[in-house]
């Protein structure tokens, strides 16, 4: 038996924030933003909407489009650095009360844009051990509530935004989750960080000043260490699975900079009619990122039953992490 990627559906909040838009709040510029991230739009949840009721739009249409009853879902695992509360309760909890699913598992995962990567490895091992049938998989994200609007580093490049899938069982290889590769490495935690608000610095009233809620970023650092572990990942988990390039129909990398996913297709080898591109659209919408571009891929008929993604992703912690899955949406 075999876990399989059963659906997906996504959520684009309506608002938008352009480039030009940026330009009245901060020091930047379109050109800059388009030719450093490739960015163009971002969307941006209405200040009456949580991480959840992002999630929860995305999870009815995945749960729609794979076909079964909601009450046949048995756990919801769902990946954000932006819950609706920051300890608990966690967004899944809320999610599964939304969509009226009662008693199961559901819990939030801390993962970064790494996150539904990692939680597709989880999903998976419950349905092939037998624990679970049917896991609802979300990434969701409102990162304007974390993003800093005076910090031109960040905020040009995060966007709001959910992404689901029913992750279910078969016994077809051709429709299987092949494998799921996630790992981590803490000595970089600082390059990435919401540092105010935890048990390191307890919110106050100095956090608060220092503005210490807010995502922090060492971009350039950054960049340097997304593109050679995005491209290790595919190496190897290609490698394991005694595949190539050639053998991927749709290369679907984290959305977080259109020159990092440049820079990785080209070093392995993907045709950009096989790259999965929705940064300029949606910027970069962490855990919902890959979800977003699975689900834009398919409405766009870029993806078909069968197909076989590779998803890539690295993100805050530092994590990263890559797969090999079937579509098998049909
Ligand atoms: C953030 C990022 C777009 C910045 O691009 P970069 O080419 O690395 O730019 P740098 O940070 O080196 O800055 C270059 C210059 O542009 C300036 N700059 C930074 N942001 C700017 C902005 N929005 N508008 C205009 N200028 C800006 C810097 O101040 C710097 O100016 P200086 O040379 O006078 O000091 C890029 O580093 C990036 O995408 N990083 C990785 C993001 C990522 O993958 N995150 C992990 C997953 S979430």
């Amino acid at each position: 038996m075999f876990a399989s990627f059963k659906s997906i559906g996504s959520y684009i909040p309506e608002k938008k924030l352009t480039n030009f838009d940026l330009e009245k709040i901060v020091d930047t510029s379109d050109e800059w933003i388009k030719k450093r991230t490739g960015i163009k739009v971002r969307h941006i949840a209405n200040h009456d909407q949580a991480t959840s009721d992002l999630a929860y739009e995305a999870a009815k249409i995945a749960i729609k489009r794979a076909n079964i009853d909601k009450n046949d879902i048995d756990a919801i695992i769902l990946a954000t650095i932006s819950p609706d509360y920051l300890c608990m309760p966690s967004t899944a909890c809320i999610v599964a009360d939304k969509l009226g699913i009662k008693n199961i598992m559901a819990f939030d995962i801390s993962a970064a844009c790494s996150g539904f990567v990692y939680s597709l490895s989880i999903a998976k091992s419950f349905i092939e051990s037998g624990l679970k049938k049917n896991v609802l998989v979300i990434g969701a994200e409102k990162l304007s509530a974390i993003t800093n609007y005076k910090d031109r580093g960040t905020c040009v490049i995060f966007g709001d935004g959910a992404g689901a899938a029913v992750i279910g069982k078969t016994e077809d290889k051709n429709e299987a989750i092949l494998d799921v590769m996630a790992s981590s490495d803490g000595k970089y935690s600082d390059l990435l960080i919401t540092p105010g608000g935890g048990s390191k610095y307890p919110a106050s009233n100095e956090t608060l000043k220092k503005e210490m809620h807010f995502m922090r970023m060492a971009g350039n650092e950054t960049f340097k260490i997304a593109v050679k572990t995005l491209t290790e990942d595919v190496i190897e988990i290609l490698r394991r699975n005694n595949l190539t390039s050639s053998d991927v129909d749709r290369f679907i990398p984290h959305q977080a900079n259109y020159r990092i996913i440049e820079y990785v297709r080209n070093k392995l080898d993907f045709p950009k009619n096989k790259t999965v591109l929705t940064v300029a659209k949606y910027g970069n919408t962490s855990a919902a990122s890959i979800p977003m571009a699975i689900n834009d891929a398919y409405e766009n008929n870029n993806l078909k039953y069968g197909d076989l993604m590779l998803l890539d992703t690295f993100g805050g912690g530092l994590t990263w992490g890559s797969a090999l899955v079937r579509f098998a949406l049909k």
